[in-house]
């Protein structure tokens, strides 16, 4: 596992900034870097693995969401209704079932035996961890309690990794109704009891957050927003260009846009609906799609669900291996 999980690891960043250049880079850099299956087809995931080289791993979404609220989420597409009118565009009707893929997705990481498959949202069944490992692959879910911990535990996984509450983007917590995205990863990793290698993510803005993680026990320190403005990434324009110009009041954790908490650049849309978003991944997410794309053709950012870590200010532009470099304690 040592071999694999380097210092930094170069986080899975869905929707677009993990691409497999800044993975291939990560590595050469000597950092692990992730590649992110989630909303991608499996032929697209297949692309990304024919394409990175190097010690690389793969994230995919668990499909585990509670049991809809059908009501609560009708309620929340009428709430929605000025948003598209402001954008011009349609809300689709409630999609609920969607399993992201989920079985072939696996079957990907088997096939070509992928080194590290890490898992989010949920703890993957016993006979997928078994069948993964079977393929040479070593696995890691994410948790951000020390029940969930104990949950994953079960399925026999090489490793965790306990994501803080600091963390940009989606949350891998399991109870979405009671999450406040409080914790720190300092405080996740401390609760976790295991014998197995943890690594920590979230919040991460320079070396002495890297230094503290690894002294308190971590086996690798998880990165995602510092990198997000490397030049190896595909985070988009609207995105880039935001975080360039420094502005921002501050991150919040919010289901506003995908119906799991999520930790974004507070703008006016998490300002308007925080309140209001009902539980509900991935429905939520299929009902704001067409209004985060309308934004992100108009380079709305206050209509884009900007993820970001509690450490986004500190992310600056450049290639991986400086960025890395930065971050690496002396
Ligand atoms: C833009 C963005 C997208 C993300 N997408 C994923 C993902 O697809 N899978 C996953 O396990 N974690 C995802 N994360 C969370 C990271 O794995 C990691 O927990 C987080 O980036 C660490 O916190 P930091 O952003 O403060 O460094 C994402 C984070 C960001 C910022």
């Amino acid at each position: 596992m040592r071999d694999l999980l380097r210092t930094v690891v170069v986080a899975p960043m869905a929707g677009g900034p993990s691409t497999p250049a800044l993975v291939t880079a990560a590595a050469r850099a000597g950092a692990t870097g992730f590649l992110a299956a989630g909303y991608k087809t499996p032929q697209a995931v297949e692309d990304e693995l024919r394409a990175v080289d190097g010690v690389y791993g793969l994230n995919i979404f668990v499909p585990a969401a509670p049991p809809p609220d059908v009501e609560a989420l009708e309620r929340y597409r009428r709430a929605l209704q000025p948003e598209a009118e402001r954008y011009g565009v349609e809300l689709p009707p409630l999609r609920l079932g969607d399993d992201d893929h989920f079985a072939a997705k696996v079957e990907l990481a088997r096939a070509y035996g992928v080194p590290l498959v890490s898992f989010t949202f949920g703890v993957p069944g016993r006979a997928v961890v078994a069948a993964l490992r079977e393929a040479g692959c070593r696995v890691l879910i994410t948790v951000t309690s020390d029940d969930e911990a104990q949950r994953a535990l079960a399925v026999g996984p090489d490793a965790l990794i306990a994501q803080g509450g600091t963390a940009g983007g989606h949350s891998a917590t399991t109870s979405p109704g009671s999450y406040t995205g409080d914790a720190t990863a300092l405080d996740v990793l401390r609760a976790i009891r295991t014998d197995v290698p943890v690594v920590a993510a979230g919040g991460v803005a320079g070396p002495a957050d890297v230094e503290r993680l690894l002294a308190a026990g971590a086996a690798a320190v998880q990165c995602g927003t510092a990198f997000l403005l490397a030049d190896e990434a595909g985070t988009r324009p609207a995105q880039r260009d935001f975080m360039l110009a420094g502005r921002g009041p501050g991150t919040v954790v919010t289901r506003a846009f995908t119906g799991q908490p999520a930790r974004a650049v507070r703008n006016r849309f998490t300002d308007a609906y925080t309140a209001v978003a009902p539980i509900g991944y991935p429905a939520v997410h299929h009902l704001t799609a067409p209004i985060r794309a309308a934004a992100a053709r108009a380079g709305d950012a206050d209509g884009l669900n900007l993820w970001a870590g509690t450490g986004f200010r500190s992310a600056r532009p450049g290639p991986v291996a400086d960025l890395l470099a930065a971050l690496m304690p002396s």
